[in-house]
């Protein structure tokens, strides 16, 4: 059983992760209205992992006989000035997450609920993912001074990326 401090420290995680996943929705459409569609891909999938991170914590509290509550998604921005600006925010954002995970990791462990400090492992290890693949983002396209043929052969290349959701999405 969740305590009711650990069930409300996951439902403000719920609504992170589907804010993260509105941003980078937002950031598909800005990407979309310059013709990257490359890039455009690339936050697709990223609005859709962060759509799975959501719905795990929200399995999670289920399973735990906890009690999802639902709250309003805050609006993202909608322009930014180019490329590297976007990926700036999103190397920020991705801070600011791994930030939450970590405040929830706290709770976790001062509340001595093994379960979810365990459960939330996984987030942890994802975290360094998600920081990783932005940073090298962000100085791919700071290299090319985020323009030119260097920005459509990322483009290109963005172009392959696929969600995979993870084995633990079957549970
Ligand atoms: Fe759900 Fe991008 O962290």
């Amino acid at each position: 059983m969740l305590s009711k401090k650990m069930e409300q420290e996951f439902n403000k995680q719920i609504n992170a992760e589907m804010f993260s996943a509105y941003l980078y929705l937002s950031m598909q459409a800005y990407f979309e209205s310059v013709n990257l569609k490359g890039f455009a891909n690339w936050m697709n999938v990223q609005f859709q992992e962060e759509q799975f991170h959501a719905m795990k914590l929200y399995n999670f509290i289920n399973e735990r006989g906890g009690r999802v509550t639902l709250a309003a998604i805050d609006a993202p921005d909608t322009e930014w000035k180019d490329s590297i600006a976007v990926f700036a925010k999103v190397y920020e954002h991705e801070q600011l997450v791994t930030s939450l995970i970590n405040n929830l990791m706290n709770v976790a462990i001062e509340e001595k609920d093994h379960a979810s400090a365990n459960f939330l492992q996984w987030f942890v290890g994802e975290q360094v993912e998600e920081e990783a693949n932005a940073s090298d983002l962000l100085e791919q396209l700071k290299l090319i001074e985020g323009k030119g043929h260097g920005l459509l052969m990322i483009d290109r290349e963005l172009r392959q990326r696929v969600f995979n959701a993870p084995a633990e999405a079957a549970e």
